[in-house]
């Protein structure tokens, strides 16, 4: 039996953190197991939001590809390419914008909350109401069963259902129904105790030098009631000890637990002994960063491969689908 398809896309709109790796990258790098995996790039997708200021897309597209290879998304297992190099997406995205009904754009939660959290933007654009829209042209574009998304995007997936099933009703079964996989995301917030996000200033990068991710920790905030080191600390609300349960043994994370609630331990400690297994951890991550950043002609190779192979696929949907809307 041939393998089920899993698609799932990143916007470049920046450098990738420890948020990243631990939701959605450590996910993608085990569905690459048992799944047909295509990752791709959504600088359209970056658009909607950078079109006043686009060169960060341009900046962040080969980081971003760079940060994922050195994770361990692996181009033998992943077809891994960029968005605006298929331009059936946007073939597709406007055949679908003929049958989406306005209604279900607007009242989408995601839609609502962006605007609000994006005030400092002008989204009230067409394109960004179509957002979603696009990206249901990208799942079903390679006929994805199962799309990896965190939950602020099942939305997204739902609407991806409604359009699919207009689509087949109107004109035959052209798609399968894509099922959302919920990304389980370990609680890990910025150095500041807020979520960790590139415009909060409080991300840990996985390209952060040594030095940094030292300074890092070492700022960052722990149980607000520990001020003084004999006072007793509670694990359950310090950030660094989300950390610990990432990188540390259970044995270990225990331990510290316990030592935490007596003041057996200070947090100068806690977070020393956190530092070091975090460098461990990101070592062989930063050292594969290394390597392709000073071969990006290997980079360029493995894209343009996964973008010949997508294309393929593309091309294939794209002439079931004019056949089956008659305009072919
Ligand atoms: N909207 C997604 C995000 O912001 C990115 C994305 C675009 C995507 N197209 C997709 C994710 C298709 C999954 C499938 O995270
Ligand atoms: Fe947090 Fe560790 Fe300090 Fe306890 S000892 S409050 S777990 S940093």
């Amino acid at each position: 039996m041939p393998r089920e398809r899993v698609l799932s896309g990143m916007r470049p709109t920046g450098k990738l953190h420890l948020g990243h790796l631990h939701g959605a990258l450590e996910n993608w790098k085990n569905l690459q197991e048992n799944y047909d995996c295509y990752f791709f790039v959504a600088d359209w997708h970056a658009l909607t939001s950078e079109y006043s200021d686009p060169q960060i897309i341009k900046e962040s597209i080969y980081d971003m590809l760079i940060d994922w290879l050195s994770v361990g998304i692996d181009p033998e297992k992943s077809t891994i390419f960029i968005q605006s190099k298929i331009l059936e997406h946007a073939e597709l995205h406007l055949i679908l914008s003929m049958i989406t009904p306005l209604a279900w754009l607007e009242r989408n939660p995601t839609y609502k909350e962006q605007l609000q959290e994006m005030a400092n933007r002008d989204l009230s654009t067409y394109g960004f109401l179509g957002y979603p829209v696009l990206q249901a042209a990208d799942i079903i574009m390679y006929k994805a069963n199962k799309v990896p998304v965190g939950l602020d995007q099942l939305p997204h997936l739902e609407l991806t259902r409604e359009i699919v099933r207009r689509f087949n009703f109107l004109y035959g079964e052209v798609f399968p129904l894509p099922d959302a996989i919920l990304t389980q995301t370990p609680k890990l917030l910025g150095t500041d105790g807020r979520k960790m996000s590139k415009s909060y200033e409080n991300s840990i990068y996985l390209s952060d030098s040594l030095k940094d991710i030292r300074e890092k920790i070492r700022q960052m905030f722990t149980d607000p009631q520990r001020v003084r080191r004999s006072d007793p600390g509670d694990p359950a609300v310090c950030n660094i000890f989300s950390f610990q349960k990432i990188y540390n043994t259970p044995g270990e994370v225990e331990a510290i637990a316990k030592q935490c609630r007596v003041a057996g331990i200070g947090c100068v400690e806690c977070k020393k002994i956190l530092t070091e297994l975090l460098i461990r951890n990101l070592m062989p991550i930063q050292e594969r960063r290394k390597y392709y950043s000073s071969h990006p002609k290997e980079v360029e190779r493995i894209v343009r491969r996964g973008i010949g192979e997508a294309q393929k696929i593309a091309q294939a949907t794209m002439q079931e689908v004019r056949k089956a809307v008659r305009i072919d």
